[in-house]
């Protein structure tokens, strides 16, 4: 049975980060909600501008508009086996979407939290580059590229984002209290969240998200 394994953690959690280092190891795509929705606000239409704006301030961009393009994304034919979700639900409503999917296609969720103190999630978010070209993700505290300023893999410039400015951060960081701790909540209540340490080493959290993932069948995950 294909899975459909979702990220879920705070802004600077990793889950970027993980996301495509499993992607590599599955050879499910990475659905990145982030990365799809900051493609879409170049647009220069009502929607892009709406979406450039919530974006920059680091408000949630409205369930309706991401119902329609996880629909969209999810229907695309590498979807067929399995997928990633990063960033995605991150509401309940989105949540009772993705459940309504899994049951369609016939999909197992697994549902990983990536777990980092508040500290470090500010010191990430304000450290982090990632490429224009190919959007790997560097850190300067953590992981600098070899040379300043340019990705190692293509030597494409390196970007900070608009939104890892402190006041945006400030304002992500309350979204995902009171839109996505509930859906934490509502998760972990019903025992289906394994919970990871992700203030250990890049290749230590990899390590125990394979091992949750490969386990998942055995642990009678669920599809509702
Ligand atoms: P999105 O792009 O999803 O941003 P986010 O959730 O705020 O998460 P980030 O991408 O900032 O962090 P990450 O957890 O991926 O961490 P990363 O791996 O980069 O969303 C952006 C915006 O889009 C939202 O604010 C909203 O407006 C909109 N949006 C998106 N989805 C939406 C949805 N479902 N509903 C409504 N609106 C939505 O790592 C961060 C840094 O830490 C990097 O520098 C990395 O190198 C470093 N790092 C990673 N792991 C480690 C480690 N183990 N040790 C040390 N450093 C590490």
């Amino acid at each position: 049975m294909g899975k459909i394994i979702v990220m879920v953690g705070a802004p600077g959690a990793g889950k970027g980060t993980q996301s495509r280092l499993l992607a590599e190891h599955f050879g499910y795509p990475q659905i990145s909600t982030g990365g799809i929705l900051r493609d879409m606000a170049l647009a220069d239409t009502p929607l892009g501008r709406e979406i450039r704006g919530l974006q920059a301030s680091g408000l949630l961009v409205s369930d309706d508009v991401l119902g329609e393009l996880i629909l969209v994304r999810t229907s695309q034919p590498d979807c067929e086996h399995g997928y990633i979700l990063d960033g995605f639900p991150r509401t309940l409503k989105q949540a009772q979407l993705l459940e309504s999917l899994a049951r369609q296609e016939d999909k197992e969720v697994v549902l990983v939290r990536v777990v980092v103190s508040h500290e470090a999630l500010l010191q990430r978010l304000a450290g982090r580059r990632t490429c224009t070209q190919c959007g790997e993700i560097y850190n300067v505290y953590s992981r600098p590229p070899e040379q300043a300023d340019k990705c190692d893999l293509d030597g494409a410039p390196l970007a900070q984002r608009t939104d890892d400015n402190p006041e945006a951060v400030n304002t992500r960081l309350t979204a995902y209290e009171e839109s996505t701790a509930p859906l934490i909540d509502y998760y972990s209540n019903s025992g289906r969240l394994v919970q990871i340490d992700g203030e250990r080493p890049v290749d230590e959290v990899y390590d125990r998200l394979i091992s949750v993932i490969d386990s998942s069948e055995s642990r009678g995950v669920r599809r509702n």
